[in-house]
């Protein structure tokens, strides 16, 4: 079946504001602190080393508490665990949580982080987690401060145990900050990445589910989903030949300036930063590289109005 215009889980909605971060799975915790902070120029914000808990270490230039969040687990397993959805409040959050789960969808860890946020955690069809989380503080510096902290030893939340909070905490103007010594100079995480089987419907899970809204063109093989309050382009999904079902691909961070991101290219051999691949068409610049478990992680500078163009080409590293 092509896909269907009515979205089979209509009601849940989660309806973030904004993708807040990705978190992954990673063999050697010190690679990937020197990986996303000194090639990809995201600031270290925290650090937890707590032993038999977690071994995590977490990044940003100030967008959110946090762009990237890396865990290293006694398993071994690498791989992009869960993507971070911020939504305007609790009693969004809340309120969505009992429609998912009236729906009968299956939800991994509730949680409250210390003073920092309330989530839920669903699967995604895309093999990773997705993350609904709502802030409880605009302070979040007071606690990811840029040392160790020690978040993740809370008992898990229950949704339904109190009345949610209607005060939100979501920031829609940041105050970020560039951290200039990486290789690469990125404001902010921008959007992730799926590819799809050529015959799955994408907008049961990412506009049903999550509640974002399909934009552009709809009889194209690319879909791009945007926040439905922002209007921001947060999810792509591009067909794919091969695959039987959805899998993540790559995480874009969002670069301001296209000489700055040329000047970082260009450095790269001399800092041992193999760019696997430049993509310089109408409608963006940008530049890939593989962090050291080999997920894909794309610096682009997004040109305005060439997008269409593209749209019916089946390569996700174009999308
Ligand atoms: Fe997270």
């Amino acid at each position: 079946m092509e896909s269907q215009l009515a979205p089979a889980l209509p009601d849940v909605a989660f309806a973030p504001q904004r993708l807040g971060h990705a978190n992954y799975d990673v063999a050697d915790l010190d690679k990937a602190i020197d990986f996303f902070n000194r090639v990809c120029g995201l600031a270290i914000v925290a650090t937890e080393r707590v032993p038999g808990v977690i071994h995590a270490a977490f990044f940003g230039n100030g967008h959110t508490h946090h762009d990237v969040g890396v865990v290293q687990r006694a398993s071994g397993k690498t791989g992009l665990n869960h993507l971070g959805w911020e939504l305007l409040n609790e009693v969004q959050l809340v309120s969505a949580y009992r429609r998912a789960a009236a729906r009968q969808l299956q939800f991994g860890d509730l949680t409250n982080r210390g003073g920092l946020s309330k989530s839920v955690y669903i699967r995604a069809v895309d093999g990773t987690n997705y993350q609904f989380y709502a802030d409880l503080t605009f302070d979040w510096r007071s606690i990811f401060h840029g040392g160790d902290i020690d978040i993740h030893r809370n008992p898990i939340w229950d949704p339904l145990a109190e009345e949610p909070s209607p005060k939100s905490f979501y920031n829609p103007t940041p105050t970020m900050k560039i951290h200039g010594e990486g290789l690469f100079h990125p404001l902010r995480i921008d959007h992730a990445t799926s590819i799809i089987p050529m015959s799955y419907s994408p907008e049961e899970f990412w506009v049903g589910v999550c509640g974002l809204v399909r934009v552009g063109p709809r009889t194209a093989n690319t879909y791009r989903f945007a926040s439905a309050s922002t209007g921001k382009i947060e999810v792509m999904a591009v067909r794919a030949r091969g695959i039987k079902s959805p899998e993540h691909h790559h995480l874009t961070l969002h670069v301001e300036d296209e000489a700055d991101l040329r000047a970082s290219i260009a450095a790269a051999p001399g800092k041992g930063v193999t760019v696997e691949r430049v993509v310089d068409e109408p409608h963006k610049l940008s530049a890939f590289v593989r962090d050291p478990d080999r997920n894909l992680i794309e610096f682009s500078v997004p040109r305005i109005g060439g997008f269409d163009g593209v749209l019916t080409n089946l390569d996700p590293f174009r999308a």
